[in-house]
Formats: structure tokens, C-alpha cells, sequence
């Protein structure tokens, strides 16, 4: 029998998506433009319309394969954030990017920091490759306890996540908070600051931190707030290019390809589109957090700075599993806790859309906590 080269790979962890449209429609026979898809964090007004303009546009090359290191769109994020286009490297997604790193700067038993939850993806990858997660558990309302956060960088991992905001409790922190953790970092131990949601939080970010800390990696997708999460596009830079080089080379070759290149070199500058999505999400993050607080089965977790939330379910009748079927079947998608390692069955996480989105929503909960039928 041909073996896998670790037994994580067949046995590990898997990642759990969001549910398409399609799947519900299908089996609840709820009309597909009806259906409030928030469980997987995509844009509310779509993809970028530079993007879309730029791809269609393109000569799309087929025949010729791109240039390895996507220098095109490696020179437009250069230009926009004030890099030198060697100290950026660009996947097929911000996940690739993720997946690189894990293998180019950890081995296989050595540790990688992380929180618990955290994006499952951190502790897929690590998992499944043979490297060991080093979990630091978020205290009351998701705290990121960066007290238990730093006395664990004093072990040395080789990698130590941080995502602002934070994937899945939406929490945000500043920049003294980030300073402290690279700070505490020992010079071996790479900093991956994972900024996939920055937009939503309506702050720049902390790119500039890159100058000050060469063991820094700050990474941003395109998915997000520029709307192309079916394109697959995403960077890390860092202004240390000894840190992008091995990434380079550990890259599957030519990824991204021409269309993903094209778009991303153009949706980078789409300021009106992100502005756009970024008024959407605050505006129903509002209305929801004001709505919510009339409820008594259900309450929305503070502190959110991102284009999702958590529900936690107070009502001890009900759990997140009952919630996500009974949203379901009122044509909600959201993601159910228990598919987020170490989030659990009191929560959900629910993404921040379009108001009509939001309103079938919270419609569905309130009737979820009367008990009213679908
Ligand atoms: C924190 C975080 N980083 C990265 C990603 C993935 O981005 P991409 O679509 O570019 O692979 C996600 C997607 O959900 C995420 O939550």
C-alpha cells in the first residue's frame, strides 16, 4: 500500500468552508438571490470592478506561462505600499503564502505559535506537515491574553502567528499590543502578522512595522475587501528580502497565473471598491449590534473590528448546531462553531453584509428563539 509521508495527513485535522448558495437552495428550495451567504467573509458588493475591467481587458495568454515571481503584480504592490518589489512575494491566495511559510521556516516537531481559536488554516497546515502547534487559549470574550502570548515566544517557535483582526472573534489589536509581541520575539522566530481583514477595522495596518522588525512578515489577500476570493490571489512582504527568497524557492513555480496577476495588479489600486465594502460592513455592524441587544437567546460578542462577528448562543435549549440547521432552513448560511477548532458549540460566526442580508438574518433568529417554524 503506498503511504503518505505522515499519518497527520490522512488523520489530521481538515478544513471545513462555508456553505454555497447552491447547496441550500437546493435542499430547502429557497430561490439562490435570496439566500444571506455569511459564512465565508466575502465582499458584500462583489469583486473588484478595476479587477474585472483589467482581466477582461487582458490579452488572457493562455499558451504562455506567467512570469514566476508575478512581477507585474509584485511591482503594483510595491508601488502601493512603498516596497521594492523584492521584498514581496505573491500565491494562488494568502493560504498558499501561509502554506510556504509553514514549510520554509519551521521543521518538521518544532513549534509555531498560535491562538486558540485561531484561523483553522494555521493549525491544518501545521498539523498535517508534521509541525507542532504551540496553542495560547484566548481568555473571557475572546481576550487575546498577550501576557500567556509572549511568555510563550520566550520558547522559541519558529513561526508565531498573529491575525488583526483576529479570525474568527473579529478583535483588533493596536499597535503598542503588536509592538510588544515582536518585540518579545526571539530574532530566530518569525512573525507572520496576518492582515487579511485589515480594511474592515478602518486603520492601515501595520505594513510599517516592517522597517523595524527583520523578522516580520506581514501578509494581505486579495479575497477580502478587494472581492476576488475566486481569483485566488494573495502577498506577504516583509523589508527583510532574506525572508522572501526561501519563499520563492519553496513556491509552487508559476503560481499566481496571468488572470490572477492582471487582477490583483489592478484591484491593489481600487480604493472606491474597498471604501465601498467598508461602509456596507460598518453600517450593518451597527444595526446588528443594536438589534441584537433586544434579544435574549443570543448575544453579539463586543469588540468586533472585522467583516464578521460572533453570535454566542446564550440559551442553554440551544446550541450551534441546532442554530446553523434552523438558519439554514431560513436560507442563512453562517459558519457553526464547532467546525472552528476551539471556538465550540456557544458560538457562531456570522459574517457582516448587506443590510437585506442582515435583516433575514436576524429574522431568522428571533424566530429561531420563539420557536417558530421555517
Ligand atoms: C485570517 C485569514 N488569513 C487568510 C485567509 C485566506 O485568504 P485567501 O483567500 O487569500 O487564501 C483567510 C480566509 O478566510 C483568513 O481568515
Amino acid at each position: 500500500m503506498v503511504k503518505t509521508s505522515s499519518t497527520a495527513l490522512t488523520e489530521g485535522p481538515v478544513y471545513v468552508p462555508g456553505l454555497p448558495r447552491e447547496h441550500v437552495a437546493e435542499k430547502y428550495g429557497i430561490p439562490l438571490d435570496e439566500i444571506a451567504k455569511l459564512g465565508s467573509a466575502e465582499n458584500p458588493h462583489g469583486p473588484s470592478p478595476m479587477a474585472v475591467a483589467a482581466i477582461a481587458a487582458a490579452d488572457p495568454k493562455f499558451d504562455i506561462y506567467p512570469d514566476w515571481t508575478a512581477k507585474p503584480l509584485r511591482d503594483a504592490i510595491a508601488r502601493r505600499y512603498g516596497f521594492d518589489a523584492d521584498c514581496i512575494v505573491c500565491g494562488a491566495g494568502e493560504t498558499e503564502v501561509i502554506s510556504m511559510i509553514v514549510r520554509a521556516f519551521c521543521g518538521v516537531g518544532e513549534a509555531i505559535l498560535m491562538h486558540d481559536p485561531c484561523f483553522p488554516i494555521y493549525r491544518i497546515f501545521s498539523t498535517v506537515e508534521g509541525r507542532v502547534p504551540m496553542l495560547v487559549r484566548m481568555g473571557e470574550e475572546f481576550d487575546p491574553m498577550l501576557d500567556a502570548y509572549v511568555a510563550r515566544l520566550a520558547e522559541k517557535p519558529r513561526i508565531a502567528f498573529i491575525t488583526n483582526p483576529h479570525n474568527p472573534t473579529g478583535k483588533l489589536l493596536d499597535e503598542p499590543e503588536v509592538r510588544r509581541i515582536c518585540d518579545a520575539a526571539d530574532p530566530g522566530t518569525l512573525v507572520v502578522l496576518d492582515e487579511a481583514y485589515i480594511h474592515y477595522s478602518e486603520t492601515d495596518g501595520m505594513m510599517h512595522l516592517l522597517h523595524d522588525y527583520d523578522n516580520l512578515i506581514v501578509l494581505r489577500t486579495f479575497s477580502k475587501a478587494f472581492g476576488l476570493a475566486g481569483l485566488r490571489v494573495g502577498f506577504g512582504v516583509s523589508a527583510n528580502p532574506e525572508l522572501i527568497r526561501p519563499l520563492r524557492n519553496i513556491k509552487p513555480t508559476w503560481n499566481p497565473g496571468h488572470m490572477q496577476i492582471t487582477g490583483g495588479a489592478a484591484a491593489v489600486f481600487d480604493d472606491d471598491h474597498v471604501a465601498r465594502a467598508v461602509a456596507t460592513v460598518v453600517q450593518s455592524r451597527k444595526m446588528v449590534e443594536a438589534e441584537m441587544q433586544g434579544m435574549n437567546s443570543f448575544r453579539m460578542v463586543p469588540g468586533c473590528r472585522s467583516n464578521f462577528f460572533l453570535t454566542e448562543i446564550v440559551n442553554p435549549d440551544l446550541d450551534s448546531t441546532k442554530v446553523f440547521n434552523g438558519l439554514l432552513e431560513r436560507g442563512v448560511i453562517v459558519k457553526d462553531g464547532i467546525d472552528i477548532e476551539g471556538l465550540g458549540p456557544r458560538y457562531l460566526r456570522v459574517d457582516l453584509n448587506l443590510k437585506r442580508h442582515m435583516q433575514r438574518f436576524l429574522g431568522a433568529l428571533r424566530d429561531i428563539e420563539t420557536g417558530s417554524d421555517a
